[in-house]
Order: structure tokens, then C-alpha cells, then sequence
């Protein structure tokens, strides 16, 4: 062995030429820590959850393989991988694929040009993972490009442009935007609506495809030569970095490795560090000594035998699925059934990123219960090569393996060298099941291996295995099950049987990891379901092309033709579609941008990683770093903080506590730092500075609270009722005679319906930079928030400063959605005060989620009078939503919910009553749509009750019940709701709507197991604030002396396009193109005392301060255009200079008028509504919960949009958000009150496979609103409640599997609608089984 003792030299290269060779790394430092730590100034990379969850951090690692004399290309998460791994690797970030001064790369320009970017934060990910792809594979397919961007997440634009970005890459691209559909909107014909051809002043086209440069693949970086020359040459020295804590061994040859392992037994081989990386951050793991197994070329070998496959233990998964597809490209189909299974589980197993840095061998040896790959390869009789310095020896891997039992173990000194994967046989059939959240991206609830080798040409079962994961905390063998159903022939008697003893021997404890106990066990039953079937074709396909001794097909026994239909997967598709808009008028001057589709202002800044957040600005000389510390109890005193031991740690410098508030600590019922009595888990008690981040993190484990519990604690809203427990008054709203009309309908339902919470799940977590100044108690504050005059005002009551002295600055925010108001900025101000310096606080992505809270729960009890033939003549709803533990917005998010309650629908007699019930969970908030997503639910949910009880459509109730003519709301505020039905029928129309609930029937009444659904949902939103106050804004123009303009206003960037829209509105006043104007931020210093930026109106208001301003600049310089109508406009601003004409204007928009009396129940609480539908299809398979969205289609009502392309970014993204909460977003809790879901991989937001197949948008032309910027309305929430179109497809299919079952229709209405709700409610002999057999066990 060749010790090294002293530190090797790692060489990575990043942007363009730059060469790093880092000497001193840290074992403990990943990619992403080296690269914000020490090139924070040229390199942007961003975190966003530190667990490879989101691929905000991706990048790409080039590496030459001697063995193929070839580079390989893979996209990575770097908050995953270990500085140390990459020695010898070159990796790639986004600046070094192009930049804004000087080269664009074709990816980075087309995802901006094509507004694939909306808060930027994801941007450099996706160029990053796209960019690789196009490395590999310069021309891919649509299938290779949603693969590549399965593991990056967004949450602002909902996918589409993104996609739409990478599809002008693929071989297939020809332009068309209904490319899949099979039709073309060029082709005569090709588009149903024919809204291309006949509306001719409708666009579909929102960027110009062909205006893109080409890629050139020729001119992309080239593999560094030296470490080319050190591939061809591998060192075969073993190279070792010491770090603080940790020593990083990386052998270059296997024997060193082997005596390495007999020597440190205990040190874990790493691999890609996915399993072992997460367990360091999270569970505490630590490991002193790692070793590397990275430069062992023998376990990256793969041999193919006449057998089977032998795959060398380092390969990656990705490498694995190659080898895969490559063998079951060659062999015959009987030989590859195991592989096949694999490939399967392969293609959803994670992200791209993850599956480039796994190993095989590290996916076996983690033994993760959940692991989708153990499960086939322990039925397919998978055998591990072990190999040690005694020597090799093979050990199957078994049930007995995946339990880690000793004696079917690896030694310690022992590592696993190999997999050996034999071939299938004829007459042998293994399948692969999968049941997650979601479809990529997202850990399986369960999954299963099943073997069967049949008696050749009996049907009579040889052999079976049978193996689930997910259904315990080890995998699951169904052994006992599968030795009494040998012999057995394959028929429904054997399936009886078979489902009887599995649910017997698979018996889930009450534990079972991730609850959902009854799920499981019916996933158990009903994956075994869809292989009896799926064994039974195959057996039928036999039969009829190879008879065997006289057996002919029906031997085997029938399989109903409704019933085939189960065994088809739902593909992973990306999105087709079209958007349409209104073109700006044929006399509107080129250059005014107003009405056009211009690029979000920083879209090419967020693709080449120039855009700076918050977290971006380099580190300030003497600065410290903050930590929160939380309430580990949900209810309870405070005894004593114990803060001695963290004091004396190295690099601490201060602990504080709300004795440290010069000023107020909040108010009496929302304090900032808790004292005496917390509330919640995650109440915020004190927080440590610290010199280093891990300084910060390591003390606060060393803060020793003590706590006596009180009682109640109280997490529901049922408790909350029990125990009379709430934030504010009851709202109530009423009009009619509710009572009277409830006599004289002819029939009446009650019901009630359960929403569930809502994680904001911004990609950049709240952060804060606080820099104290050394004069008058200045500060300044660098924030992502949504209201810096908010923050500003609270750090000065807190630290008793005047207001002057406190400078917020908001560049961008990575996303807010009602999440950021910015609160972790007060904490970081009483450090700065205290310690007087910078203090840098950014929350980690966990307790991002433990410590804010986000969308109110709801549940809601109704009472619907109705006649016979649908018409609606009371409505009672009472419903309460989930304030957590602090008032904060509950009251108003109370009070517009009840206000926005009766949606679209005039009812003569209503009374709605809403409450905010005060629990022990982190204080719920303000989000997108504010209440409207989830009361609506409720009305939309009575119409469906009503329909199902007259034996009618939902949207012929819908139709029946909608307003008609002008009228008056339950708060008297008189409307039109002619757009409203504008945007209904047009929905109406360009869905087809009525010829697919047809074949939507149709297929029903065909299919047994698979169920369609579709469903229509109208809007009325109210934008805006329910007070005065509230609307009101300020616009700051500056001209300088060469002509060029700085706008600022009120409003701040949060991906919305805000400052893209006000400068369209500065050129179109000034008659300056946009290119002479900038905008710089947000401050308190330049425009005071703005609102926050929020309830859709931001632009509206802004829009028409900077009109203002404008106008007023234009005024002041008229006499001089006018004597010199000719010149330029520099000419007059030089003229209007020496005339000591000011250039600088402020403007000023004294808003809309807008109250609301509760005594009366009467009130103008809202300036305007937004109009629009949205009409979704989508199939569930009926026996595993999933489902697929096949089209969506949405009309819109933005008015005159001032800019398309933002405005259907708007509704695309808040769609999807909107379809997360109703489908996939679910919040967990422990029955101690802490959150679960943490972090993307237990709470699962949308991904880019999740959106709708066809996904067709339109903004409804030729809508007016007066009252607003240009007669553009703000778009921003409304497009959230349009995802229960998605809702309501899902439960309209979940009814009509129910009917064809003969269960009751009237189920409990809950969203979200996860796969877990619509498999329990597809009741089905299955499900019956699974009851029966926990009830007489
Ligand atoms: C975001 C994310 C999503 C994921 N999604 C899924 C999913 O959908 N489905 C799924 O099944 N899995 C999923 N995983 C888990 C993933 O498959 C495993 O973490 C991965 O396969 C482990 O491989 P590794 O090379 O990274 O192991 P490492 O973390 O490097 O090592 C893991 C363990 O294996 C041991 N080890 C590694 N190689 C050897 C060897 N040759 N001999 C002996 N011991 C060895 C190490 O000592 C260590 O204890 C996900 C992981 C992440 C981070
Ligand atoms: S994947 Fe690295 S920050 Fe999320
Ligand atoms: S643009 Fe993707 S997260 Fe904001």
C-alpha cells in the first residue's frame, strides 16, 4: 500500500478555461458547499434542499473511462456529491456553458426566449440537465428529454415552456405546437376550433423558434487534456484527504481497497453517497474514515454469459439501465423478463441526476425498504459476488439478505464486487410493480418483484416468488404463500387463494412505514391481481402462437375484455398544447411592447446564472452566520434555555432570545421569539451566531430547553372544535330565507369536505443578509420577501429604531406564493444590533418547512336544498380552516373565503359561516388564492352531490345554477357575468366538451379496472384586498442625462414578471424601447411604504404608478418636443437638462375603493374579477390509485394582457400548483405534532411528468376592464382553483367506478386526492378482502 499523508492536489475544472486544483478538501464539503463557499463570486449554483430532491443544484461531471476510450457526460446533484469523489472528474456549471457577455449557449437562450423562467431559481438546473442530454445525444427524443428533466423540480411555471425550450432540440421538432396530438395546426383541418385559421387576430406562437441559433456540437468544451493524460494513465496510488473530522481513503487498485476494508471494517465504501450522503446530513450518521471505491475500474466491468449478466457493483443505475436495454434488445423475449422488470423500475426510480450517481452495489447493500430494484432482482435469483482479502465467494440475494440477517451477510471486510442477473427461462414470467405519490420522481408506497415459472405448457406453477417493498421496514418475501400455491394451475381459484395467503403472510404491523396501513395491504392483493392477468395473457399469446401438446388458449381461463385494460401502464408522457391569445392591434406602433409576448427581463440572467438572490451576495468582511433553534414540544412552559455549552463552542458568538429585543417582541398573541410558552414544534425560542454555518448548526445542539407540557394539545380541526379552541369570530354571510327555502326544495343533501394544507415549497428558502451600519443605528437589510416595508416596519418596533434608519432591498425572490413575508429578517436584525455585524441567515429547506406554515387546511359541512331538475335553492355551508397557532392572516383568509364561497353561482338562499381554529402546528398563512382554493371545493362539491342525486351532470347543474345576468353578489356588490359565461362556453367548445363526456362513457362502460373522468369548473375570482388602504402604489422614474431610465416601484420581482410588465409600460408612455430602461430593486429607500405583493394586483397598482410618473416626465418635456419635433430623444433630455427641467417623477396611484361591512353582510369589497374555466380528463386505474391527466384545457379572462407569454405563464403555474394541492400535496404530521413531510421526497409537488398529456390554454379575447392598467387584469391566484378540474375528473371517475360496483356514490369529498384516496375509494373485492381480513384477522 502507498500511504499518502499529506494532501492530494483534486483537479476539477469549471467555466470555460478555468482550471481549480484544490489542495486541503474537505471529505465533509460537498460540490455545492466548495462551490458557494469559494467561487461564490463567478459561480452561481444553488441549493434548494441539500437531498438531491430537486436538482435546483445540478450539474455536469465529465469523465473519461479507459476501459470504452470514451467521456462520459452525467448530470448530477452537487449537494450530494463529495468534493473528494470528483478527483480526476471535470464538471461543468452553468456559467460554463454560456454567458450573457459573451457567448449564450442555445439551451440557456432558448429556455429564456421561450419563458421557460419565471423566479429563475430552478433555471440553472434545467439548462444543466438539458445541456447534458444534448452532450449524449445532440437530436433526442421527446422520451430522452422529460427522462433528463424527471429530477428538477419548478414551482412557477408548471413545466410546459420548459419542455417546449427542450422539444425545439428534439428530432421530431418541426414547429408545430400540437405535435402528439396528431394533428397539425398548419394542416388544414388540423386544429378543431379552427381558431388559427378563422380568429385571425389569435396568436399561438409564443416565441419564434426559428430566430435560435443552432447548436453546434462542435463548439461545445472540450475534455481537459490533463486529465485526459491522468485517465489514460491511472494512478495507481492510493490518494487520502484528511479532513477536520473525516478521512477520505480512495484506493487505486482493488487489492488496496480490499486490505483498506480488512483494516478499517467499519468505514462504509462510498459510492454515489445518495444513501450514505442524506443519512450524514439528516439522520446524524457519521462516518471517520470513508472509503472510495471510485477509482476501481473492476467493479465497474460488465460481462454477458450465455446465462446471464454479470454487472460490476460500481456501475450506475443509469449505466445499468443501458446495459439492460442493450440485452433485452439482443435476446430473445423469454430471456429477458427479469430485465425487463428492472427496466421498468428503472425508468421512475428517482431523477435522472440520482440514478447517474448510484450505484448498483450501493442500491443493494443500502437495503432500503422502499428500494424498487431488490425486490425483482431477490425473484429473479439474483446472485452477489463478495469479494475480501480471504477471497470471493457468492451469496444469493434473498429475503434473508435484505433482512440483514448475520448469517446471510456481507463480513465487514468484505465488499460486494458484482451482480449476477441469470436470464429468464420460456415458461418463466417475472413483472415489476410500483404504487408512489406520483409518477417519477417519488419513493414507492409499495413495490413488488413476482416471479412464476410455469410447468411447460400446463400452466400448473413450478416456482413462484413474490417480494414487496415498501410494506415493512425490511423487504417483504411472500415465502410461505408461494410454496402453497406450487402446483397449483394459474386460475381464479389460485388467485382467490394466493390473495388470501399473501394478505395473511404480508401482514403490515399498524406502524408500517408512512402509515396508509389498509392501502398497502390492498396494493399487496392488487399488484398480484395485475400479474395473475398479466401471466395469463402471455399464457394466451403462447397458446395461440406455439400450441403445445394440443392446448389451445382456452385452457387458460377468460380474461373479460374490460379487464385488459389493467395491464397497461400509464406512459410517462410531456405535455402537448396549445396557447392562444388576443394579437395586439394591427395599429399598435412596433415598438410599444405592451400586448406582446417579451421575455421575462431577467430570463437569460436565470439561464446562464447571472441572476443574484439573496443568498448570491458574497460573503461581508467580519460576518456571522445564524441558525434558529425550535420547540421541540407543541404545547408546553418553558422552563429554563440552557445556552452555557453552546457558548463555549468554538466560533460562537452569541445566543438570542427575546431578552435580547430592545423593542417589541411581536404582538401579544403573534410573538417573534417565544417565551415562557410555546405553541407549536418548530416555535421559534432563540437562535445562535456563529462565525461558520456548521458552527451555528453544531451549537444549537448543545442549547439545552427544558419543557413542561400543557395540556390540551390540539392539532385538528375537530379537536379544535371539541375544546372551543379558535383565532377570531365567526364570518358569517347570508341572504335570503334560508330556512323557508329549505322547506320547500325537493330534496336535500348534507355532506362534508376535507382540504388539506399546503407547503409553499418556494425554491429558495427564506434568507436574509443584515448588514449593521457603523453610523445612527443604519442597517441594511438584504431580504427575500414579498413586503419589504413590512420587514421594515418590524424590525423597527422590535429593535426601537425610527423606520428612516432600516433599508430594505429586494433583488428577486426565488418564489413566494404568500410564503415570504420575510420574518427570519427581524431575527437577523437583533444580531446584527447586538453583535454589530453582517448576519447571514438562510433556512435550510426542513426547517423552511417545520417553522413556516403555509396553506389552511379545511373542512366543511354543507347543506344543499335542490328541485328535482337541479336548481339550487339553498346552500348552507359552515366550514373552519386550520389557523395553527397564531392569528396571523387567518382572519382575513377566513373572510375571503366566506366572501368568494359562492364562486359562480347565483343561489337565492345561502349562509356561509367560517371560523380559524387555533391549534398547536406552525401558524398558517397566506397562499395563492387566499382561502378560494379550498372554500370553492366545498360549493363545487355540493354541485356534485346535487347531480348525482337528480341523475344529472355535474355541468348541467353547473349550467343551471351560474349567474345570467347582471346581479348583485350575497355581499350585494353588483356584476356582469357575461365574460363569466364568455369563458364557459368557449371552454365548453374548445374542449369538445360534450363528444368527450360521450367517449368518456363509452370507455367506461368497456373497461372494468381503468375508469375516465372529466369535469368543467367555472370561475369568478375577485382580485385585490378587501380595503382601501391596500390600493395604493408609488413609482419612482429617474431619467439620466444620456437618455437612459431607471424605474422603480413598489412591487417586487418574485418570478411574476412584475418588472418586466412595469417597464412595458414605461416604454409604451415614454415611446422608448424597453432596451434604454432599467430596473435595478426593490427598496424602502427609493419607494416608501408599499404594500405587499400579493392578492394578484401588484401589477395593476405598480402599473399605474409608473404611468403616472411617466406621464408626468412626458408632460414636463412637451414644450421641448415640440419645438424640436424631430430630434431624438436624447436630444430632449440633454435640451431638458440645460432647462432645468427635473427628470425625476414620481408617481402615484390612489387605488380602487373597496370595503366591506360584516355587520351588514354588504360591502365593494373587491376592485374586479377574473373569469375563467377549465375542463380536465383524466384515468385512474382503479387498482393501484394512479392516474394520468390526459387533457386540460383553460380559458382565461386577463382582459387586454399587457404580456401573454407572462400572463399564460401565470395560469399554467398556479394550475399546477393548484393540481399539487388538490392531488399530490400532502402534509404529514407525527401524533406529536412534527412535521414529516420535509423536504421533496416526502412531500411530493408536482413534476414535469405529472402535468396534463394535452394542456391547452387560452386567454379570452376581446375583454375589457376599464378600471385597470391598459384593461389588464392580474393573474396571478386565480389559475390555482382551476386544478380542481382535475379534482373532480379524479372523483367523477372514482363514481363511476363506484356505480359500476354498486357502492354508493356519495362518498366523502377529500382532497388531496392521492393515489391512496381513489384506490380505497374504487371499493372492490380486493379492498373487501383487506377488510374482511383486518377485521377477523
Ligand atoms: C433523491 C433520491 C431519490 C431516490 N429515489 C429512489 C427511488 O425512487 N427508488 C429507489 O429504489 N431508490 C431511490 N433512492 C435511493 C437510491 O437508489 C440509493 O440511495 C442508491 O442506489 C444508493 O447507491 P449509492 O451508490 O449512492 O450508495 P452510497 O450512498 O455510496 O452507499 C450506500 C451504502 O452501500 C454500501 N456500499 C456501496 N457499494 C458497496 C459495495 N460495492 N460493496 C459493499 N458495500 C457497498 C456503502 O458502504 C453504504 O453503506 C433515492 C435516493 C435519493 C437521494
Ligand atoms: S437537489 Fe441539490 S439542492 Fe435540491
Ligand atoms: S422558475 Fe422554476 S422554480 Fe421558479
Amino acid at each position: 500500500l502507498h500511504w499518502v499523508t499529506h494532501s492530494i492536489p483534486i483537479i476539477i475544472s469549471f467555466l470555460f478555461s478555468t482550471q481549480v486544483i484544490e489542495r486541503n478538501v474537505d471529505p465533509e464539503v460537498t460540490l455545492l458547499t466548495f462551490l458557494r463557499k469559494n467561487w461564490i463570486l463567478l459561480i452561481k449554483i444553488w441549493y434548494a434542499c441539500g437531498r438531491g430532491g430537486c436538482g435546483a443544484c445540478t450539474v455536469m461531471v465529465s469523465k473519461y473511462d479507459p476501459v470504452l476510450a470514451k467521456i462520459r457526460h452525467f448530470s448530477v446533484t452537487a449537494c450530494l456529491v463529495p468534493i473528494c469523489s470528483l478527483y480526476g472528474n471535470a464538471v461543468t456549471t452553468v456559467e460554463g456553458v454560456g454567458s450573457i457577455n459573451t457567448r449564450l449557449h442555445p439551451v440557456q437562450e432558448r429556455i429564456a426566449k421561450s419563458h421557460g423562467t419565471q423566479c429563475g431559481f430552478c433555471t440553472p438546473g434545467m439548462v444543466m440537465s438539458m445541456y447534458t442530454l444534448l452532450r449524449n445525444h445532440p437530436q433526442p427524443s421527446e422520451e430522452q428529454l422529460t427522462e433528463a428533466l424527471g429530477g428538477n423540480l419548478c414551482r412557477c411555471t408548471g413545466y410546459r415552456p420548459i419542455l417546449a425550450s427542450g422539444r425545439t432540440f428534439c428530432v421530431e421538432s418541426n414547429g408545430c405546437q400540437q405535435r402528439g396530438t396528431g394533428k397539425c395546426c398548419l394542416d388544414p383541418g388540423g386544429n378543431d376550433s379552427s381558431s388559427v385559421g378563422r380568429e385571425s387576430d389569435i396568436c399561438t406562437e409564443l416565441f419564434a423558434e426559428d430566430e435560435f441559433q443552432p447548436l453546434d456540437p462542435t463548439q461545445e468544451l472540450i475534455f481537459p487534456p490533463e486529465l485526459l493524460r491522468m485517465a489514460e494513465k491511472p494512478e495507481k496510488q492510493t490518494l487520502t484527504f484528511h479532513g477536520e473530522r473525516v478521512t477520505w481513503i480512495s484506493p487505486g487498485t482493488l487489492k488496496d481497497l480490499l486490505e483498506l476494508k480488512a483494516k478499517h471494517p467499519e468505514a462504509p465504501l462510498i459510492l454515489g453517497n445518495t444513501s450514505l450522503g442524506p443519512a450524514m446530513k439528516s439522520q446524524g450518521h457519521f462516518h471517520p474514515i470513508l472509503l472510495s471505491a471510485a477509482r476501481i475500474s473492476e467493479l465497474s466491468v460488465v460481462s454477458k454469459t450465455s446465462e446471464g449478466l454479470i454487472i460490476g457493483a460500481g456501475c450506475s443505475l443509469a449505466q445499468v439501465k443501458d446495459i439492460l436495454a442493450e440485452r433485452v434488445s439482443e435476446l430473445p423475449e423469454e430471456k429477458t423478463q427479469t430485465y425487463r422488470a428492472l427496466l421498468k423500475q428503472l425508468k421512475s426510480l428517482a431523477g435522472q441526476q440520482i440514478r447517474n450517481m448510484a450505484s448498483l452495489g450501493g442500491h443493494i447493500i443500502s437495503r432500503h425498504c422502499y428500494s424498487d430494484l431488490n425486490p425483482i432482482l431477490a425473484v429473479g435469483n439474483t446472485t452477489l459476488n463478495l469479494i475480501s482479502v480471504e477471497g470471493a465467494r457468492q451469496m444469493p440475494l434473498n429475503e434473508r439478505f435484505l433482512a440483514g440477517l448475520a448469517s446471510a451477510d456481507l463480513k465487514p471486510e468484505e465488499i460486494l464486487e458484482s451482480v449476477y442477473v441469470p436470464h429468464s427461462h420460456a415458461w418463466e414470467f417475472v413483472s415489476a410493480f410500483r404504487q408512489a405519490q406520483c409518477q417519477q420522481n417519488a419513493l414507492a408506497d409499495v413495490n413488488a418483484g413476482m416471479r412464476v415459472l410455469l410447468k411447460e405448457g400446463t400452466g400448473t406453477i413450478e416456482d413462484l416468488s413474490i417480494s414487496y417493498g415498501g410494506a415493512g421496514a425490511v423487504m417483504v418475501s411472500a415465502q410461505k404463500s408461494c410454496q402453497r400455491l406450487i402446483g397449483r394451475p394459474w386460475d381464479e381459484l389460485m388467485l382467490e387463494e394466493a390473495c388470501r395467503l399473501l394478505l395473511e403472510e404480508v401482514s403490515l404491523p399498524g406502524w408500517a412505514p408512512g402509515g396508509k396501513v389498509e392501502f398497502k395491504r390492498t396494493l399487496v392483493v392488487s399488484f398480484f391481481f395485475k400479474f395473475y392477468l398479466e401471466v395469463l395473457q402471455e399464457l394466451k399469446k403462447l397458446a395461440k402462437f406455439m400450441p403445445v401438446s394440443g392446448l389451445d388458449s382456452h385452457h387458460y381461463p377468460e380474461i373479460p375484455d374490460g379487464f385488459l385494460s389493467a395491464l397497461e401502464d400509464f406512459p410517462i408522457t410531456g405535455p402537448q398544447g396549445v396557447q392562444r391569445y388576443q394579437s395586439v392591434d394591427s395599429h399598435q406602433s412596433l415598438q410599444d411592447p405592451v400586448g406582446r409576448p417579451i421575455v421575462h427581463l431577467s430570463g437569460l440572467k436565470h439561464a446562464t446564472g447571472e441572476a443574484i438572490f439573496c443568498d448570491d451576495i458574497p460573503t461581508m468582511d467580519r460576518e456571522l452566520f445564524m441558525v434558529l433553534v425550535t420547540s421541540t414540544r407543541a404545547h408546553a412552559k418553558i422552563i429554563s434555555i440552557d445556552s452555557s455549552e453552546a457558548l463555549e463552542l468554538p466560533g460562537v458568538v452569541d445566543v438570542i432570545t427575546a431578552e435580547d429585543i430592545p423593542g417589541t417582541n411581536g404582538a401579544e398573541d403573534d410573538k417573534l421569539m417565544a417565551v415562557d410558552e410555546v405553541l407549536c414544534v418548530g416555535h421559534i425560542i432563540c437562535a445562535v451566531v456563529a462565525e461558520t454555518n456548521v458552527q451555528a448548526k453544531s451549537a444549537i445542539e448543545k442549547i439545552k430547553i427544558t419543557y413542561e407540557d400543557i395540556e390540551p394539545v390540539i392539532f385538528t380541526i375537530n379537536d379544535a372544535i371539541k375544546h372551543n379552541s379558535f383565532l377570531c369570530p365567526e364570518k358569517k354571510l347570508e341572504q335570503g330565507n334560508i330556512e323557508e327555502a329549505f322547506e320547500k326544495v325537493d330534496q336535500i343533501v348534507e355532506g362534508e369536505v376535507h382540504v388539506g394544507g399546503q407547503e409553499h415549497f418556494y425554491m429558495e428558502t427564506q434568507r436574509v443578509l443584515v448588514i449593521p451600519k457603523a453610523e445612527d443605528k443604519e442597517l441594511d437589510i438584504y431580504v427575500s420577501t414579498q413586503d419589504p416595508s413590512h420587514v421594515q416596519k418590524t424590525v423597527s418596533s422590535t429593535l426601537s429604531i425610527p423606520i428612516n434608519r432600516i433599508t430594505c432591498h429586494v433583488k428577486r425572490v426565488g418564489g413566494g406564493f404568500g410564503g415570504k413575508v420575510g420574518r427570519p429578517a427581524v431575527f437577523g436584525a437583533i444580531a446584527a444590533v447586538g453583535t454589530g455585524r453582517p448576519i447571514r441567515l438562510v433556512l435550510d429547506r426542513e426547517d423552511d418547512m417545520l417553522i413556516t406554515g403555509g396553506r389552511h387546511p379545511l373542512f366543511g359541512k354543507y347543506k344543499v336544498g335542490f328541485m328535482n331538475n337541479g336548481r339550487i335553492k339553498a346552500l348552507d355551508i359552515e366550514c373552519f380552516i386550520n389557523g395553527g397557532c397564531m392569528l396571523d392572516d387567518s382572519e382575513q383568509v377566513t373572510e375571503f373565503l366566506i366572501l368568494k364561497l359562492e364562486n359562480a353561482y347565483k343561489i337565492r338562499n345561502l349562509r356561509f359561516r367560517g371560523r380559524a381554529c387555533m391549534t398547536n402546528l406552525p401558524s398558517n398563512t397566506a397562499f395563492r388564492g387566499f382561502g378560494f382554493p379550498q372554500g370553492t371545493l366545498i360549493t363545487e362539491s355540493c354541485i356534485t352531490a346535487v347531480a348525482a342525486k337528480c341523475g344529472l351532470l355535474p355541468e348541467k347543474i353547473r349550467e343551471k345554477n351560474m349567474y345570467k345576468t347582471v346581479d348583485k353578489t350575497i355581499y350585494k356588490q353588483a356584476f356582469s357575468p357575461e365574460t363569466l359565461i364568455r369563458c364557459w362556453n368557449e371552454c365548453l367548445d374548445k374542449s369538445s366538451f360534450h363528444s368527450r363526456r360521450m367517449q368518456v362513457e363509452e370507455f367506461n362502460k368497456k373497461n372494468y379496472w381503468k375508469k375516465k373522468g372529466i369535469a368543467i369548473v367555472p370561475m369568478k375570482f375577485s382580485v385585490g384586498f378587501a380595503a382601501t388602504s391596500y390600493h395604493q402604489a408609488a413609482a419612482l422614474v429617474h431619467i439620466y442625462t444620456d437618455g437612459s431610465v431607471l424605474v422603480t416601484h413598489g412591487g417586487n420581482e418574485l418570478g411574476q414578471g412584475i418588472h418586466t410588465k412595469m417597464l412595458q409600460v414605461a416604454s409604451r408612455e415614454l415611446k422608448i424601447p424597453m432596451s434604454s430602461m432599467h430596473i435595478c430593486e426593490t427598496s424602502t429607500a427609493t419607494v416608501p411604504n408599499t404594500i405587499a405583493t400579493a392578492a394578484s394586483i401588484g401589477s395593476d397598482v405598480n402599473g399605474r404608478a409608473v404611468q403616472n410618473a411617466c406621464q408626468i416626465l412626458l408632460k414636463r418635456l412637451e414644450p421641448i418636443i415640440k419645438k424640436n419635433p424631430e430630434g431624438t430623444w436624447e436630444d430632449w433630455i440633454e435640451a431638458a437638462f440645460e432647462q432645468r427641467i427635473s427628470l425625476s417623477a414620481t408617481g402615484y396611484f390612489r387605488g380602487y375603493k373597496a370595503f366591506m361591512d360584516w355587520e351588514k353582510g354588504e360591502g365593494d369589497p373587491f376592485p374586479y374579477y377574473v373569469y375563467g374555466a377549465a375542463c380536465s380528463e383524466i384515468e385512474i386505474d382503479c387498482l393501484t390509485g394512479a392516474h394520468k391527466k390526459i387533457r386540460t384545457d383553460i380559458i382565461m379572462d386577463a382582459g387586454c394582457s399587457l404580456n401573454p407569454a407572462i400572463d399564460i405563464g401565470q395560469v399554467e403555474g398556479s394550475f399546477i400548483q393548484g393540481m399539487g394541492l388538490y392531488t399530490t400535496e400532502e402534509l404529514k404530521y407525527s401524533p406529536e405534532g412534527v412535521l414529516y413531510s420535509r423536504g421533496p421526497d416526502e412531500y411530493k409537488i408536482p413534476t414535469i411528468t405529472d402535468i396534463p398529456e394535452e394542456f391547452n390554454v387560452s386567454l379570452l379575447p376581446s375583454s375589457q376592464t376599464p378600471l385597470t392598467i391598459y384593461s389588464s387584469k392580474g393573474l396571478g391566484e386565480s389559475g390555482m382553483f382551476l386544478g380542481s378540474s382535475v379534482f373532480f375528473a379524479i372523483t367523477d371517475a372514482v363514481a363511476a367506478a363506484r356505480r359500476e360496483r354498486d357502492i354508493a356514490e356519495d362518498f366523502t369529498v377529500k382532497s388531496p386526492a392521492t393515489p391512496e384516496w381513489i384506490r380505497m375509494a374504487c371499493a372492490d373485492r380486493f379492498t373487501e378482502m383487506v377488510w374482511n381480513y383486518c377485521l377477523f384477522p
